[in-house]
């Protein structure tokens, strides 16, 4: 423990910070991303990138280190002791991918366990973590026929990708499995993406153009945002090529009715204002906490807009009867396209989320879809790569619905090539890319006149 000069604040070190979020994690009370956000303060500065590498680390390597655990322990720890389950991924971690020595690394695992006042257990972290250390090779292959191990990925995920992407399930993996290039998106309202590669030139940044997404730039490098040029003026934002492609495709123009009704963090509510600055926007989203997010996204870059905390799907909670020209509806998703953005998704996503997740988007698409005008155009949009979700839901819906009309993807913007992802039943469905972009889901509707 240490106190920081400036604040009295009382700084731990990432490896403690990193047990109690992994623990958390493990344990279900939140997603890595909360998690980091609510302790990576009580870390001091300099050391939060460490933590941020732990912590996304042991998700990203999850399946594999939990496979080793479980073979070198005679029994799983309880629940209660989830913490020292956590103390032995972190350090499996840093054996197998860190640069940490090795005795360092199984040094700081026992005092670890110290720390947590459970000396009970540092024999046996100490006795796992040496017999890795010595057999690490013959260990992995004796577990490499496990899908889980093989392809460092929950079984029944490889299962579902190769049922539907059979093709594709190589590059699915490896895409997921790495980190994910850093992409911005360049505020056109302010500044031509020319002028702002240029600028990042000045900077001594290196960078190329997004191939698909007109306003989308990756750096070679990440770069902490703030060394971005313009960052707190609103010049840019980070967000993925895939992503960007949504405020393309639905266009919007001045002076039109928009509702963004799942917006936050507000990533596209963002930039459809940057689109057009003077359409009337209104933003739905139904955690408070996440709302926040957008209006700190929104002042940033200097845009009003109108705000509601609400279940969209609850139009008696929200909606005053006054119709929309377009409507952007980027569902809550099992997030199978962004895995590597989100890695914790290998612990706690489950088979059973898909099937409830595909019930929360039908409430949600059935009733927004009242909200929209005659002729006014709906996007429905999500990061992930399950068909239930995507071109079986829209099937439903458009089966349902007589009024609903799917219209190619560039009705709205005829500049728009459609040579992303892959034409699938209804809409278009994009795989994550390795140096490029995430993976995603888009179908554009029309109501009918
Ligand atoms: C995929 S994220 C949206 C990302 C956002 N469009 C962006 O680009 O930054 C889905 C969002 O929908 C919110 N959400 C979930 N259920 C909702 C509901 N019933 N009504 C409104 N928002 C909901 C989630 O809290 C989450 O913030």
């Amino acid at each position: 423990m240490m106190n920081s000069p400036d604040n009295n604040v009382v700084h731990h070190s990432a490896r403690q910070v990193a047990i109690k979020i992994i623990s958390n994690v493990l344990s279900q009370q939140g997603s890595l991303s909360t998690q980091l956000a609510r302790f990576q303060q009580e870390v001091a500065p300099e050391h939060q990138a460490l933590l941020k590498e732990l912590c996304f680390g042991v998700c990203r390597h999850y399946p594999t280190l939990n496979s080793v655990a479980l073979s070198l322990l005679n029994q799983p720890f309880e629940e209660k002791d989830i913490d020292l389950y956590a103390i032995l991924l972190l350090g499996l971690y840093q054996l197998t991918h860190m640069n940490t020595p090795d005795h360092a690394a199984v040094n700081e695992s026992v005092e670890a366990c110290r720390l947590l006042k459970k000396d009970w257990a540092t024999k046996l972290v100490n006795a796992v973590l040496r017999r890795y250390q010595r057999e690490c090779d013959e260990i992995i292959d004796n577990l490499s026929a496990m899908p889980s191990v093989e392809y460092n990925m929950p079984k029944w995920l490889v299962k579902r990708f190769n049922k539907h992407w059979p093709d594709h399930l190589e590059s699915i993996i490896e895409a997921s499995n790495i980190h994910p290039p850093m992409c911005i998106r360049v505020n056109e309202d302010q500044v031509s993406r020319e002028t702002y590669l240029e600028s990042l030139s000045d900077k001594g940044i290196k960078a190329d153009i997004g191939e698909y997404s007109t306003s989308a730039i990756y750096l070679r490098n990440a770069q902490n945002v703030m060394h971005l040029p313009g960052f707190m003026d609103g010049l840019c934002s980070v967000q993925d090529e895939a992503a960007q492609l949504s405020a393309h495709i639905l266009n919007p123009e001045a002076d039109e009715k928009i509702l963004d009704a799942c917006a936050a963090p507000g990533g596209k509510t963002g930039h459809l204002l940057e689109k057009a600055p003077s359409s009337q926007l209104t933003a739905v989203e139904l955690e408070p906490w996440r709302l926040e997010k957008i209006e700190s996204n929104l002042e940033r870059l200097g845009y009003p807009v109108s705000l509601i905390c609400a279940d969209a799907g609850d139009l008696d909670a929200w909606w005053d009867g006054n119709t929309f020209d377009k409507v952007l509806l980027d569902v809550p998703c099992s997030a199978t396209g962004v895995i590597r953005r989100n890695p914790d998704i290998k612990i706690n996503r489950k088979p059973a989320d898909i099937n409830e997740l595909v019930e929360i988007q039908k409430q949600i698409v059935d009733q927004v879809w009242k909200t929209l005008k005659a002729g006014g155009y709906m996007l429905y949009a999500t990061c992930s790569l399950m068909p239930e979700e995507n071109e079986q839901q829209v099937a439903r819906f458009l089966g349902e619905h007589e009024d609903a009309m799917e219209v190619p993807l560039n009705t709205l913007n005829s500049s728009l090539e459609l040579n992303w992802g892959e034409a699938v039943s209804h809409g278009r469905q994009l795989m994550p890319t390795i140096n490029g972009h995430d993976g995603f889901y888009y179908c554009l509707i029309r109501k009918a006149d």
